[in-house]
Parts: C-alpha cells; sequence; structure tokens
C-alpha cells in the first residue's frame, strides 16, 4: 500500500485516484476548484461518468480516499504524486502546459520525503525531463524526486472499466527506482505492464491517439467517396473488419471526431513534429479531413432547403459521444452557431449534456436564430421541419423510424451517427442523409451556398 496524491480531479485525475484506492492504496486528490472537493467531500462527482460516483463514496466512506485544496500538505509526505491536470490546446495547436508547471513548483516547495513524480497528463515528447530538471530547480527539502511518465489511455463514459480493464499500463521511466515503484503500485490491477524509456512513454500516448483520429478520418475519407461512387460504407467495414490486422474498431463513419483528447492532440503531435522541423503529412490531413467532415451535413442540408428561417429545428445530442456530459469539441459546436446563423429556431435534446451546453448557448435567441432546450426527444421532434441528430445515445437511438414520420411536420433527417438502416427509414417515409451510405440522391445545386 502507497501513499499517493493525485494532482487536479478531471476525467484522468479522479478516475485515477478512485481506482487506486480500490485497489487498497491510500489517496488524496487534490484540487484548487474548492466547490469541487465540497462536491467530492459529499459524495458528488463533479463529472459524468458511469460507476465512478459509487465507486468514489465507496472508498471516501472506507477511509482509502480524501479530498482537498491544501496541496502542502498533501504532497509534503507522499511516495508518489500522480499529476492529471489538463493539457488543453492553445491558439497555435501546442499543448498548454501552465498546469503542469504549477503542479510541479508546487511539489518541489513542498515534498518533505523520497517521492515519485507520475505524470499521466498527455504531454509532448521530452516536457517529463523538464518537468523533473524544474522541479529539481525548484526544490526546496534535500529529497530526491524523479519524474516517470505514465500515459492514460481511459476513453471518457467507461473511464472505470478502462482503467481496471486496460490492454496494458506503459509506463515510462529512467531508474530502476521509478521502475519498481510503478510497478508495485499497479500490482494489484493485474494487467499488463509495458516499460520503456521517459520519451518513448510519452511517444506511445500520442502515437496511439493519433492512430486513433487517422483511422476515423480515413473511414470518413472513404465513406464520402462511397456516396459518390455508390457503394455503402456499413458493407465496405464489415469487409474489412475480418481482416485481423485491420481489426473491427473504430472503424465507423459519421460526424468527425470531437472530444477533449483527439482533436487536441492530433494538433499538439503535429505541432511539435513542425518544431523538429518535420512534416507530419498523414496526421495533417486527419485533422483536415477531420474539420470538413463536421459541417458535411449541415452543408447538404444547405443544399436541399431554401432557408433554415423559420423552420423548427430538431437537433438530437449535444455531447461529443454518449456516456459523458462533455462536450468540447463536440460536433454539435461547430453545427449550432452555424444553424443559429442562418435563422433556425432549434430545439435541442441531450440526455445528459444540456447544462454545459447552455453554458455556451442559454436558452433563447442569438443572431437570427433561436434555440430551446427541451427533456426529450418527442418534444424536440414535434412539428419539426428538420432533423440532426449528432449524438448516438441510447434515448436517440431507440427512437423509432415511425415516430419521425408522425412527429415531424416535414421528415427530413440528417444522421451524423449512422443510426438508422436506410431502407427502415426509407420505408416509414422518412427524406433520411446519414454518412458514406446511399441516401436519398441531392439533385442540383439549389441552397444557399
Ligand atoms: C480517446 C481514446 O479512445 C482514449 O484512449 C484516450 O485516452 C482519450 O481519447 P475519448 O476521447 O474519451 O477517448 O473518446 P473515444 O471513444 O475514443 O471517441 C473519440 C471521438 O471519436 C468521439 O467523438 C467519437 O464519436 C469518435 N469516433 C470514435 C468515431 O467517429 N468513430 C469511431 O469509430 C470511434
Amino acid at each position: 500500500m502507497f501513499k499517493i496524491t493525485i494532482a487536479g480531479t478531471g476525467y484522468v485525475g479522479l478516475v485515477t485516484g478512485v481506482c487506486l484506492a480500490e485497489v487498497g492504496h491510500k489517496v488524496t486528490c487534490v484540487d484548487v476548484d474548492e466547490e469541487k472537493v465540497n462536491l467530492m467531500k459529499k459524495g458528488i462527482s463533479p463529472i459524468y461518468e458511469a460507476d465512478l460516483e459509487e465507486l468514489m463514496r465507496r472508498n471516501y466512506n472506507a477511509g482509502r480516499i480524501t479530498f482537498t485544496t491544501d496541496y502542502k500538505k498533501a504532497y509534503k509526505d507522499a511516495d508518489a504524486i500522480f499529476i492529471g491536470v489538463g493539457t488543453p490546446e492553445l491558439p497555435d495547436g501546442s499543448a498548454n502546459l501552465t498546469y503542469i508547471a504549477t503542479v510541479a513548483r508546487q511539489i518541489a516547495e513542498s515534498v518533505e520525503k523520497d517521492c515519485l513524480v507520475v505524470v499521466k497528463s498527455t504531454v509532448p515528447v521530452g516536457t517529463n525531463d523538464k518537468v523533473e530538471q524544474f522541479i529539481k530547480d525548484f526544490l526546496v527539502n534535500d529529497v530526491k524526486v524523479e519524474v516517470a511518465s505514465n500515459p492514460e489511455f481511459l476513453a471518457q463514459g467507461s473511464a472505470v472499466h478502462d482503467t481496471f480493464c486496460a490492454s496494458r499500463i506503459i509506463i515510462g521511466t529512467e531508474s530502476k527506482w521509478a521502475e519498481e515503484m510503478l510497478k508495485k503500485i499497479y500490482e494489484p490491477f493485474n494487467i499488463p505492464i509495458v516499460s520503456v524509456n521517459r520519451r518513448s512513454a510519452e511517444m506511445i500516448k500520442y502515437a496511439c491517439n493519433n492512430f486513433l483520429a487517422m483511422k476515423i478520418s480515413f473511414m470518413n475519407d472513404i465513406a464520402n467517396l462511397c456516396e459518390l461512387v455508390g457503394a455503402d460504407i456499413e458493407d465496405v467495414v464489415k469487409g474489412m473488419s475480418y481482416d485481423e490486422r485491420i481489426g473491427c474498431k473504430y472503424l465507423n463513419a459519421g460526424i468527425g471526431f470531437g472530444g477533449s483528447c483527439l482533436p487536441k492532440d492530433t494538433k499538439a503531435l503535429e505541432y511539435l513534429a513542425r518544431q523538429y522541423g518535420y512534416e507530419l503529412r498523414t496526421v495533417k490531413s486527419a485533422i483536415e479531413v477531420n474539420k470538413e467532415q463536421k459541417t458535411l451535413l449541415f452543408k447538404k442540408a444547405c443544399r436541399r432547403l431554401i432557408t433554415f428561417s423559420g423552420l423548427k429545428v430538431a437537433v438530437l445530442g449535444l455531447t461529443f459521444k454518449p456516456g459523458t456530459d462533455d462536450i468540447r469539441e463536440a460536433p454539435s459546436l461547430d453545427n449550432v452557431p452555424l444553424l443559429l446563423d442562418h435563422g433556425a429556431d432549434i430545439y435541442a435534446y441531450d440526455p445528459v449534456g444540456i447544462n454545459n451546453f447552455m453554458k455556451r448557448y442559454p436558452e433563447g435567441q442569438h443572431g437570427a436564430g433561436r434555440i430551446t432546450y427541451v427533456d426529450n426527444p418527442e418534444e424536440a421532434l414535434k412539428d419539426a421541419n428538420v432533423c440532426f441528430i449528432f449524438t448516438e445515445w441510447k434515448e436517440i437511438k431507440t427512437i423509432e423510424p415511425a415516430q419521425y414520420r408522425k412527429l415531424m411536420r416535414t421528415p427530413l433527417v440528417y444522421d451524423g451517427r449512422n443510426i438508422y438502416k436506410v431502407e427502415d427509414m426509407s420505408r416509414e417515409g422518412v427524406e433520411y442523409y446519414s454518412v458514406g451510405r446511399p441516401g436519398r440522391p441531392v439533385k442540383g445545386f439549389n441552397g444557399m451556398y
């Protein structure tokens, strides 16, 4: 059992802290946000994530996990300090390392015994060398501090499951001491450990996320071509997935990737390469395809309709994927402003994402358009002229095709997640457009573009 402090209680930090407590370590989670800390002390998770709140409460009640804003106390006698703070994107695409630097400085000024600093945040290759040097430069007490890289691979919506059932744990260390300590910390998880050097560990994380992003963009590219040549992307995927070298996961074409990781990590790796004078052409293309993909359906709708002004537009799904309330880089954020600019009267539904979306787009008038939030998909669809599907929530997937015809004024649906079978929608008389599949042909160009 180790005394572990976690810096940052976002998706990475909190899930890691709770899971480390669950296997028996004594965990303290530090966050600067007092409101968040008070919520967690009351047993309320500040983020929506399956199984997290229950596990957090259980370990809190068992005294294995505590929450505090007092970093000095939390860092001073920890065996290991895990850093899980954000590395958001800066306007130039590079990763913002301010939060990492702040924590590193606080660690240097607080630790009173030998300690391993484990960086879980996604950081550009070479950052952890600098973090170690930075801590050493500011160290107040005569103690040993080493930095290890331990990138996180959890996906939002299944974060707890992903932590306990991970395919591997990557540890990047520069000494036997650090390697052995991390191996012992993770022993109870019984998951294969891949031990490499620090820079390789940092690169593994970027390579994985960038590869996944490229896989999605590749499929979206092929899907767009399928539409032009009369092939069906679903059938193409079926055929591809039998090839074990390709695999059957992450092949879903749609409205592009979003979230807090893939968009940011593709840009950060491309930026890093550029810093070294190298052009990462594959990743650059993946970013480009993704940007276009997000508004493809909107553009299709523009070709079909004269105007959005005066039309009731149902928007189903606001989060970047199901199972999370996170709207970062969600396709809804690319499309809602466009629809508002074009005068749409939006009725938006999402089972958990409305609160976050409302912070960006409060209910009411926005320029030429309006947005209203509703509690169920039926209310959004009632008398609507057009429907856009942006997230494949269960609550949305289970809407029967007939409902669109029954509820909407004109059953015209643009589906960014390929939820329905084209035949089912067409049998029910729904004019249905999705991605990479034969839909109702759009003749000519008679829209607003
Ligand atoms: C991702 C990685 O999966 C995870 O390993 C890493 O630690 C963090 O980034 P996450 O951002 O939570 O996790 O979501 P993920 O499930 O990977 O989906 C990312 C985006 O890609 C979503 O917008 C999703 O809708 C989209 N996606 C995913 C597709 O468009 N098609 C697919 O086949 C898979």
